[in-house]
């Protein structure tokens, strides 16, 4: 049977849902409160996964899009429901009203099928599968796909390794579905246990008269060594940052001639003081660097760092952001006496209590991730918490323990379970929000959660979150876990009547009955991307302390497994490396073999005639060939391929570097048929490229917002499928030839392609190394990019990356990625004598020949920028500029490929036109130059 997935789906209306769900930063599907989980999939993506995987074929798009949701109530009946979504896509900046009046259909996580519909869909899957199909999903992680699963009413099992979203799973899959409702109990307790805890720690969150503080703002602090002042560490002092740049409230440090304390008062701007008399954008941190605000005396990041690692550091507390009770609205003060003794009482009697001054004493690894906390002096992960913030946590704890024997004793074993596991995610809640990692956001203003990102990013300044307040403080994030997640779930899987399991453990040996599964719907671990049992580390203490006696299986080692994680993680081999294989490359090889096993298990319990769909974001092709080869090896048969882009373009910018992020879905059969009839690679080589192309093309017909490097993504869907089915390829020698050649096939006709549609044919006879240059900014769109992407399109051009960066300095590192220089980076100053020359710059602009059309180019740039623009004309002449195709060709393509908010742009720009442009006489679209305006440049000054 075929199934849905197998032939086509509307990626284009999955893609426009995906990103209203992105986008929609205030309303989040409920489960996605729960608990932080890191790649957490979106909903349309997941509820497609799902239903195309066990759908047959015969389903339209427009009865698929209808049962996942897509019900626009202004649809015109003539249009079908895709058609419908994009013309809304196109016009929903010019919309007046809501955005899903617009669409007219709210997002589609809200839409839980009727009883119609299910029975409906129901009928069909039990007319092909007989019964209803088993999903299974063996890499969970925070649940979406099981719960999507579940809220179709499928026989649903959900398996992942890491016990934190262990937890999770267990509680929106399993514990929101029992007869009883008990959102009014978690909250009855949550408040016991809160109002107990204000109990005890009122005295150490003083306040003033009709104020209630809600954080208080730190900065780690140190000795100047030159000085001795106490300098707190930030990298600006911004507290309430207004609209524009000049205006908005700080905390302005005041230095004493005679006082190593920095004193600091809280400022309006422009009101109190200008930004020409106080700029809070200056802070004492700046690259890692410490500037003393008192004898300009500069620490340098390594002694900054050792200070920190030796524990000679302390912090101080800056100031205070308060609720008015009164009259609505929130203000700053600086701290007084009072809130400072408070604070010390309660660093006194963390010192002084056994338990409190012994609690969560246990050593973070090293790793990854985790070598960031080590290199800021944490070693345990108690340093995590000032005392207070460990004071405030533990006495939490302690009241949870207490209730604990309340609850059970007021209700059946199950239904307290149900309650305490809630209220843990509470706690967990409270520690996202309270600890040294967790920072100020002055933009809005607000508290930031630690994990806003996925690592451990150290914070110069820090906020500490007044649990106790009432409002802001634990009883929000109660009534957000009990309203939100609890009761939104629930009501979510209401009438489902599916049977669930939840599993914790390898999914590379699950506790599943051999072809049982009927569809597998995988979202993997992401390669080397997210180090998820390091950043677990810090909610498992805590969750070990709460849960161990109702979940004793999941807590009984020390901190989370990791040697069952299928990730790439080169820390676990470090000093191990042997000879030819770096840590990253035994890393790699680590991954692929987990995989194996866990696509091993997968063939295993799935049915003969099952599906298993996967999704893949990896941008590295590493991984991809990775994962072919562990395809293959478990004995699955790559059938169709889709790319879904997020159209996130948002966050591409923020970065300087491309990350608007596609999934590919995946979906496989098992291997029925020998492997082994050899196919040669001549053949595979031309389909492969010939699909690689089609599926470019494809997209482009689409009109879906593929970045190039989604597009390059999306073209090795096409080549898995020819290289799983031909398996095992050999050339003509007779040797196996492997998953990557035909990945780097694919890539060489995705860049011809677009070397077709995006620059001219002249770029064709450039030299090499100016061409990896121009090719670079055509597929990456950006100055940072991953070195091994740029390698192999070096390999692509015939040249080696490192050596474009020795000889050449086309680029430097930045944390491993490539970031591709300016032609300010690559010239010598035309102004100076030569003796007095950057030795560093290769560019002389003084010669007259160059060995790079590139250099040539930029020595161009650098003569407009320095000596003008006659200056520049006479330098062209003098050099044949104008009759030198190589020359104009680099010129034009790089105008193509640079994005205008670049400053490069800019001046290759001014080249073009005006005295110099006539002399060069470029071959250019009239409207190259029309897209530079204002907005762009605004883009420029806030995002580079
Ligand atoms: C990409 S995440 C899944 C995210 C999930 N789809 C969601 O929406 O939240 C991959 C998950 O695989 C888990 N994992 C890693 N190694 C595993 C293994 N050997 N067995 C089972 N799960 C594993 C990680 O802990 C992580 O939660
Ligand atoms: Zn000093």
């Amino acid at each position: 049977m075929r199934r849905k997935i197998q032939e086509t789906i509307p990626i284009r209306t999955i893609g426009i849902e995906t990103e209203r769900e992105n986008l929609d930063f205030q309303h989040r599907p409920p489960h996605r409160y729960a608990h932080v989980w890191f790649a957490a999939r979106p909903t349309p993506v997941s509820r497609l996964a799902v239903l195309a995987s066990v759908l047959p074929d015969s389903v339209d798009d427009d009865t698929l899009l209808d049962w996942m949701g897509f019900k626009p109530n202004n649809k015109p009946s003539d249009n079908s429901i895709s058609d419908h979504v994009r013309q809304k896509r196109e016009t929903k900046d010019d919309r007046d009203g809501l955005e899903h009046e617009h669409y007219g259909y709210r997002k589609i996580w809200r839409y839980t099928p009727d009883f119609e519909t299910k029975s409906e869909i129901h009928k069909i899957l039990e007319d092909s599968w007989e019964e209803l199909p088993t999903v299974l999903d063996a890499t969970a992680g925070g649940g979406t796909i099981p719960l999507e699963s579940l809220r179709y009413d499928l026989p649903t099992i959900a398996n992942e390794l890491n016990p934190v979203p262990s937890v999770i799973l267990e509680a929106i899959l399993e514990k929101t579905r029992t007869e009883e409702d008990v959102t009014q109990d978690i909250i009855k307790w949550g408040k016991e246990i809160d109002q107990r805890a204000q109990n005890d720690l009122q005295e150490y969150y003083p306040e003033q008269p009709g104020e209630r503080n809600q954080s208080y703002l730190w900065a780690h602090r140190v000795k100047c060594l030159d000085c001795g002042l106490k300098v707190p560490l930030a990298s600006n002092w911004w507290i309430n940052k207004g609209s524009t740049s000049r205006e908005g409230q700080s905390a302005r440090p005041i230095v004493h001639e005679d006082e190593d304390e920095v004193e600091f008062k809280i400022v309006n701007l422009p009101e109190d003081i200008t930004k020409d008399d106080f700029n809070p954008t200056d802070g004492t941190i700046s690259y890692s660097k410490m500037t003393c605000p008192r004898c300009g005396v500069t620490t340098d990041s390594d002694t900054l760092k050792s200070m920190l690692q030796e524990g000679e550091y302390d912090y101080q507390l800056y100031a205070i952001y308060y609720d008015k009770e009164r009259e609505r609205g929130h203000d700053f003060r600086t701290p007084t006496e009072e809130d400072i003794q408070a604070y010390q009482k309660a660093s006194e009697v963390v010192g002084q209590n056994v338990d409190l001054s012994t609690v969560l004493s246990v050593d973070i690894p090293s790793g990854q991730k985790t070598n960031e906390l080590h290199r800021n002096g944490m070693k345990q992960w108690r340093d995590l918490f000032t005392p207070r913030q460990l004071l405030t946590h533990y006495t939490y704890w302690e009241k949870f323990e207490e209730v604990k024997e309340e609850i059970r004793e007021e209700y059946a074993a199950d239904t307290a379970d149900t309650v305490l596991t809630y209220l843990s995610l509470v706690a967990d809640k409270a520690l996202d929000y309270n600890s040294r990692m967790s920072s100020w956001d002055p933009g809005q203003p607000q508290i930031r959660n630690m994990y806003a990102g996925s690592d451990f990013a150290f914070s110069w300044s820090f906020q500490e979150h007044n649990l106790i307040m009432q409002g802001h403080g634990y009883d929000w994030m109660l009534t957000n876990i009990a309203e939100d997640v609890y009761s939104g779930v629930r009501e979510q899987l209401e009438d489902s009547e599916a049977p669930a399991e939840v599993h914790q453990g390898d999914a590379a040996n699950l506790p599943i009955e051999a072809q049982s599964v009927d569809a597998v719907v995988l979202d993997p671990p992401y390669y080397g991307m997210i180090m998820y049992a390091e950043l677990a580390d810090y909610f498992y203490v805590w969750m070990k302390k709460y849960l161990q006696d109702i979940y004793p299986d999941f807590f009984h080692s020390q901190l989370t497994e990791k040697e069952d994680e299928a990730v790439a993680n080169p820390s676990k081999f470090e000093g191990l490396e042997v000879k030819n294989k770096s840590k990253k490359e035994l890393a790699r090889e680590e991954y692929e073999s987990k995989m194996t096993d866990i696509f091993e298990d997968l063939y295993r319990v799935m049915s003969d005639d099952g599906i298993f769909t996967m999704m893949f974001t990896h941008k590295e092709t590493e991984a991809w060939d990775t994962l072919t080869k562990a395809l293959i090896k478990s004995g699955f048969v790559v059938t169709s391929t889709h790319p879904i882009s997020t159209e996130n373009q948002f966050r591409v910018q923020q970065s300087g570097r491309n990350s608007a992020d596609s999934t590919i879905l995946l979906a496989s059969e098992k291997r029925m048929k020998s492997a082994s009839d050899y196919t040669l690679w001549e053949g595979v080589q031309k389909r492969t490229r010939e699909a690689a192309a089609k599926r470019v093309k494809e997209l482009e017909q689409e009109e879906a917002e593929f970045t190039k490097v989604d597009m390059m993504l999306a073209s090795f869907g096409p080549t898995l499928e020819i290289f799983t089915q031909e398996y095992p390829v050999v050339d003509d020698e007779g040797n196996e030839v492997s998953p990557q050649k035909a990945l780097d096939e694919a890539r060489g006709a995705v860049r011809d392609h677009l070397i077709d549609k995006y620059l001219n044919e002249g770029v064709r006879d450039v030299d090499s190394k100016s061409e990896w240059y121009i090719l670079a900014w055509l597929m990456f769109e950006a100055k940072r990019f991953p070195y091994d992407e740029g390698r192999r399109l070096a390999i692509g051009v015939g040249e080696n990356v490192d050596g474009l960066k020795k000889e050449h300095r086309l680029w430097r590192s930045r944390s491993g990625d490539i970031l591709l220089r300016p032609h300010g980076d690559r010239v010598q100053d035309v102004n100076k004598p030569p003796e007095n020359r950057s030795g560093r710059k290769p560019v002389d602009p003084d010669s007259l020949a160059f060995n790079l059309s590139l250099d040539k180019v930029h020595a161009a740039m650098h003569v407009y920028k320095a000596q003008g623009e006659t200056e520049a004309w006479n330098w062209l002449k003098e050099r044949n500029c104008d009759s030198d195709p190589s020359f104009k060709s680099t010129l034009e393509a790089l105008i193509k490929v640079i994005p205008n908010s670049h400053d490069d742009w800019e001046i290759m720009r001014d080249l073009a036109v005006g005295e110099t442009g006539d002399l060069l006489d470029l071959e250019l679209d009239s409207g190259i130059f029309e897209e530079s305006d204002l907005t762009d440049k605004q883009d420029r000054l806030t995002n580079y």
